[in-house]
This record gives C-alpha cells, sequence and structure tokens, in this order.
C-alpha cells in the first residue's frame, strides 16, 4: 500500500512538472525538430503541427533560425520553394522573397527547395533520401474556412461569429493599427448549423486604411483626408491580395485569398510579441492564453472568446 502511494505521488508529481514545462515561455518564434528528412516530409510535418516550415523574411529572422538550431554548423529546410523549376523561389505559402541570403546562387538541377546552412542558403533536391535533413517550423496564424483560425501562438480553433470581429491589433492604450475581418454566412448555412466565411479584410495604421472586399482594395484615411506617404503597401494579382505594413520592428504580412477566402498573417520582428491582441492571440509563446478577451480574462470556450472581440459599434447586412 505505501510503495502505490508512493509510485502515485512520483507519477502526479512528473505530470505537474511537465504541466509546468510546457506553459514556460518560447524564447523564439522558431521551434527546432532535429529530425532528418526530405523537404517534402518536413513541410508535412510542420502542417502536422498546425505550423509552417520557417519562412525566413529579413536578417533578423535568419539570425533567430541560426540560434534556434543551437549556432553555427547546422543544416536545416527552410519553407521557399522554386514551383515551376523556372529558379525563382518564393515562400512555400506564397508570395515573394522579402529577403534572400544565398550562398551560392539557385542553379538549375540543384533542385527546388532551399537549405539553409548556418545562415546562407542553397538549392536542394525536395524530395530525395541522399537529402535528408533537420528542419524549423513556425506558427501560422490564419483565418480560413468556416472560420478556422490559427493563433500566433499556433492555437487552431474555429468560430462562427458573424459580422466584424478584431483579428489582431497593437495592444497599447494607443494603437499603433488594427485588422479586423467581416464574417458572413455561407450558402449551405442552416439555422441549426451557421457556417461563416470571411468576405472583408479592414487594415488600419495610424490614420490609413486599406479595406479588402472580394479581390478590391479600397484605401484612405479615417478622416478622410488624402496623404502622400501611405504606410499600408497594396500588392495585387489575380488571385491574391498581399498588404504590407511596418510597424516599431515588426513587418506585418497579410496575404488574402479570395478563392478560399482566407487570410494569412506573417510577422518579422519581435517588438509586438505578448503585445498584441484579438482573435489571433497575444504572440508570446504560450498557446494557454490565447483566448483572453479584451477586460483581460483568459477563458476556454472558443464561442465565448470569439463573441468578445466583435466590433460592437460596426452595422453589417
Ligand atoms: C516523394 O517521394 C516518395 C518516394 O519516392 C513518393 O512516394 C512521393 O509521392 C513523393 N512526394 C512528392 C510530393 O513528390
Ligand atoms: C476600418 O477600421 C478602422 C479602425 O477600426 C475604422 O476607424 C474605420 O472606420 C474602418 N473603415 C471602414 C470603412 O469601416
Amino acid at each position: 500500500m505505501l510503495r502505490l502511494l508512493i509510485i502515485l505521488t512520483i507519477a502526479s508529481f512528473a505530470v505537474a512538472a511537465s504541466t509546468e514545462r510546457s506553459i514556460e515561455k518560447r524564447s523564439s518564434k522558431y521551434e527546432f525538430v532535429n529530425e532528418a528528412v526530405t523537404w517534402v516530409d518536413a513541410k508535412a510535418a510542420c502542417e502536422a503541427k498546425n505550423k509552417k516550415l520557417a519562412e525566413i523574411r529579413s536578417q533578423a529572422d535568419e539570425d533567430e533560425a541560426v540560434a534556434a538550431v543551437g549556432g553555427g554548423g547546422a543544416a536545416f529546410w527552410i519553407g521557399l520553394v522554386d514551383l515551376d523549376g523556372d529558379l525563382i523561389f518564393e515562400y512555400a505559402t506564397g508570395g515573394s522573397l522579402t529577403f534572400t541570403s544565398w550562398n551560392t546562387a539557385p542553379f538549375q538541377g540543384g533542385g527546388q527547395c532551399v537549405v539553409d546552412f548556418s545562415g546562407l542558403w542553397r538549392n536542394s533536391l525536395c524530395n530525395d533520401t541522399r537529402m535528408m535533413m533537420p528542419f524549423i517550423c513556425e506558427p501560422d496564424p490564419q483565418v480560413t474556412g468556416d472560420p478556422h483560425l490559427t493563433t500566433f501562438d499556433g492555437r487552431p480553433f474555429s468560430f462562427q461569429g458573424i459580422c466584424w470581429h478584431t483579428l489582431f491589433k497593437d495592444c497599447s492604450t494607443n494603437p499603433a493599427f488594427e485588422v479586423t475581418a467581416e464574417f458572413e454566412p455561407r450558402e449551405d448555412s442552416t439555422l441549426e448549423h451557421v457556417r461563416t466565411r470571411t468576405v472583408s479584410v479592414n487594415v488600419t495604421v495610424g490614420d490609413d486604411f486599406a479595406i479588402i472586399n472580394g479581390l478590391d482594395v479600397v484605401t484612405g484615411t479615417t478622416d478622410g483626408h488624402v496623404t502622400a506617404a501611405r504606410p499600408i503597401h497594396v500588392q495585387e494579382d489575380d488571385k491574391t491580395v498581399t498588404l504590407t505594413f511596418i510597424s516599431k520592428d515588426t513587418t506585418f504580412t497579410l496575404s488574402w485569398t479570395l478563392k478560399k477566402h482566407s487570410l494569412r498573417v506573417s510577422t518579422s520582428g519581435s517588438d509586438y510579441r505578448g503585445h498584441l491582441c484579438g482573435l489571433l492571440g497575444n504572440d508570446d509563446g504560450d498557446t494557454l492564453n490565447d483566448f483572453t478577451k479584451p477586460d483581460g480574462a483568459v477563458v476556454h470556450d472558443a464561442a465565448e472568446f470569439g463573441e468578445s472581440w466583435r466590433v460592437e459599434w460596426k452595422k453589417c447586412d
């Protein structure tokens, strides 16, 4: 009996210790997975964690990635790919590269994926068992489907709210920016099962806004004046709209795909880690506090959390 009690005590102690470990703050947005696989398998492994293969968007990202794998000497897969073999590499989730760090310029036959050798890149074969490498994953915050959301810290949930909600904003008392999205019921919605989708996104930075509605983008100032220097950069092609803005050391990139009614967010920079709020959470590395309401209360229920971020003053059709 005593022996059983001791075993039980040790077991519950072990459970407590592991819970504590899981709520430790990460020091980096990158998760190093020290397991040698092909690029194709590395990408799938990150996706299975609701993450993406790391997309290096700046020198600061690069330094953080190298630090995440434990410093110099390591080689690891990153999320860049040359889809059609023309040696023009893109982020694996879409979009042109904003930063490059090639060691040797990509060459024909070298391969359509990218391996990072301690900060310097080379193209390599994507699905060849002679090229097996560890890899790093990063969160893939997004709103897609009806809406399934993934927070900055990587917590997935679904929320069928209607009308405008705050996706994320600078959570200081004088927010420098705010991103809101409008959800409306899909055609296949029933009264019992409301399924919604994202139809518009409003990005406001200071006094400027850009609103994506379908594939149209309207920009302007909240006070109606026209200013020359636009803080929100808009890039459009036939399938996607990309909005980019910078606040403090952080570049936010929002990529909207109308066909999927999906919005992906990428960040590069650290000043806002832990200082964001909204449906996409606070970006502090801890998924357990992602459901924080505007009043600071942490809740468990996705619907209660989601409704708390409804933009009260905005009317919907
Ligand atoms: C990768 O290679 C394996 C084995 O040859 C093959 O079964 C798989 O379909 C390939 N995957 C891709 C995405 O090419
Ligand atoms: C976009 O959002 C900002 C900030 O919430 C708001 O002031 C502005 O009125 C919105 N624009 C439109 C056209 O709804």
